[in-house]
């Protein structure tokens, strides 16, 4: 196959638990180029401290090179302690909101998914896990995360004032609302839109859009609505009652956070962070797990890659368009699991906690099975 036609990924490892988790999608990703035929290139690219002391940049040249010439990337996470030693200018230039935005990556999916395996070890009782199978979508690119004006600023009484502001337009809300009815149409059928209509402007503008497009183009979708703080708890109390949930920006980064609680942990959650679509139906994604950079364990070698691992299968089914590969990644995940495979994570009292590249070694095995 010529060059033209291979599918490019850019690999970004970051900070914290970031590389450590990454190598092992990585592996992973390796094994359907070399097994499966999977026409794919990757390129590793510097991202955070480590690029900033290098080259002064947060995102160097290259990196974003790398970036714009992707037609994926898998990135691993940001933050930390010594991220501080970046100045803030430098710090804002290059971060991880900066680069979703610079994509246009307005829809953020997050599945929730129970792994019976889990329920043992998992913070939440078994007969609330049963039949967890739920997507977070998540509005991405606007919201109290981008809005301005926002700042710190000096009173003349000489006390500080912090501010922010909450801003959505109706295409905002539009474009991640359609993609969420699609979504549920090509699940179970219902979507549950996510906001604080009761006090919030933003909110009651984005109940308004979604109740419109419901009416005008997705009539057959079951729609419902919920307060931010009744979501939080219904995702602990009863998740298995969700399939579809849209919600904008900062209320879908604490709900998917709470639902981690409902997949048994956060290190097994992956995600996907889409742009708009083209002629072709490609999009702008980042593929990272929904976990951030763990500075507590980075470096140790015992996170779990499995929200990693998973991501890949995430851009397996929606970037490269192999549904198969997706679903047999999956399987391999699952049967690791159900063999008993644990990191520290997701081990229950008494069970051994394998390191982060033993659990790597563990899929790469599986995969090797499934596929003879
Ligand atoms: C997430 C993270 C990020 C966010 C941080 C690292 C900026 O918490 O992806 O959920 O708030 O979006
Ligand atoms: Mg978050």
């Amino acid at each position: 196959m010529s060059d033209t036609n291979m599918m490019r990924v850019a690999v970004i490892g970051g900070e914290g638990i970031g590389p450590e988790v990454t190598s092992q999608a990585r592996r992973v990703l390796s094994w359907f180029t070399e097994r499966r035929n999977l026409p794919v290139v990757m390129q590793d690219a510097s991202f955070g401290v480590e690029a900033y002391r290098r080259t002064g940049k947060v995102i160097p040249d290259e990196t974003r090179a790398a970036i714009d010439g992707a037609d994926a990337i898998l990135f691993g996470a940001t933050g930390g302690p010594e991220t501080t030693e970046v100045p803030t200018e430098a710090r804002k230039e290059g971060s991880l909101l900066k680069l979703r935005r610079s994509l246009d990556l307005y829809a953020n999916v997050r599945p929730i998914l129970t792994d019976p395996a889990l329920y043992g070890s998992a913070p939440l009782k078994e007969r609330v896990l049963k039949g967890v199978d739920f997507v977070i979508v998540r509005e991405l690119s606007s919201g109290v995360y981008f809005g301005e004006p926002r700042g710190i600023e000096t009173l003349a009484d000489g006390t500080r004032r912090g501010f922010n502001t909450t801003s959505y337009t109706e295409e905002e809300i539009r474009r991640v609302a359609r993609f969420s009815f699609e979504l549920a149409r090509s699940r179970r059928g219902r979507l549950c839109s996510v906001d604080k209509a009761n006090v919030l402007e933003t909110s009651v503008l984005w109940r308004e859009v979604v109740i419109a497009l419901h009416e005008a183009e997705f009539a057959d979708v079951e729609l419902s609505h919920m307060y931010v703080d009744n979501a939080a708890m219904q995702i602990v109390r009863a998740p298995a009652q969700f399939d579809v949930m849209v919600t904008d920006n900062i209320f879908g980064d604490i709900l998917s956070d709470c639902a981690a609680m409902a997949a048994g942990s956060l290190g097994m959650l992956p995600s996907a962070s889409l742009g708009p679509a083209d002629a072709h139906g490609r999009r702008n994604a980042i593929y990272e797990p929904v976990h951030g950079s763990a500075p507590d364990i980075a470096g140790k070698g015992i996170a779990n890659p499995l929200g990693s691992i998973l991501s890949v299968a995430m851009m397996l089914r929606l970037t490269l368009k192999q549904a198969e590969d997706a679903t047999l990644l999956e399987r391999a995940v699952n049967d690791v699991l159900a063999g008993g495979a644990r990191t520290a994570d997701i081990a229950g009292p008494g069970e051994t906690a394998l390191s982060t590249s033993a659990m790597g070694d563990a899929v790469l095995a599986s995969l090797d099975r499934l596929a003879a």
